[in-house]
């Protein structure tokens, strides 16, 4: 074979490569939209296993998934969506979203203060639960949509962003989280099975962190 010919067949198999590991990589991030709906769809879902007459230990379990789930998500849109939406389309819709953040904060912080047994528990958990719907409501037919259109090629590396941010976020709280799960899980064997493999994706998340604070140090 000719050396040139054997030139071009070495960079069709470095592009076919390249190509294969783009299409992994876009295989292991979702991407920021899809992961944003896959987050308000986990917390939807773990509101929709609370019941006003489960144990304390439960509710108290679910409440805290909860919260947490929503603190980490609010600061993923807010750090790597937010900010790249607003170079594509008019401030007042994240300015109402970033409002609507601030409010759910104040609840996810009174909640945590709060036990399961006070008389307002419930009540506060579905006001927080109401104005969180109300905001998935505003970004899955508004704000997402929107990104798909303006961002499109951008969403995929976004997603990346996202996920490797989840990890920094996540992986110190692990403990926190997996008790929580565990708590929220008790009796119910679906649940467990999920804090099984939650569970195994914040060991990752935490070797994840450990591997890049020793590349680090
Ligand atoms: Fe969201
Ligand atoms: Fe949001």
């Amino acid at each position: 074979m000719h050396p040139a010919d054997i030139g071009r067949v070495r960079r069709f198999f470095r592009f076919a490569l390249e190509l294969t590991m783009t299409n992994i990589v876009s295989r292991l991030f979702p991407t920021a939209t899809n992961m944003i709906r896959l987050d308000h769809t986990h917390v939807l879902s773990t509101f929709h296993q609370y019941k006003a007459s489960a144990p304390a230990r439960v509710k108290k379990g679910l409440v805290n998934t909860i919260c947490t789930a929503l603190e980490i998500h609010a600061q993923l849109e807010e750090e790597i969506f937010y900010p790249e939406m607003r170079k594509v389309c008019e401030d007042e819709r994240i300015t109402k979203a970033l409002d609507e953040h601030s409010e759910m904060r104040r609840l996810v912080g009174l909640l945590r203060t709060m036990e399961p047994e006070a008389r307002d528990y419930d009540e506060t958990l579905q006001t927080l639960m109401r104005d969180v719907m109300h905001h998935v409501a505003d970004e899955e037919t508004i704000l997402l949509p929107a990104a798909e259109k303006l961002l499109e090629d951008k969403l995929g590396d976004l997603g990346a962003q996202m996920t490797k941010r989840r990890l920094q976020l996540a992986g110190p709280r692990s403990g926190e989280i997996a008790l929580d799960m565990g708590r929220a899980a008790s009796g119910n064997t679906a649940a467990i099975a999920m804090v099984g493999l939650a569970a195994a994706g914040l060991l990752l998340a935490r070797r994840s962190g450990h591997r890049r604070w020793h590349a680090r140090a």
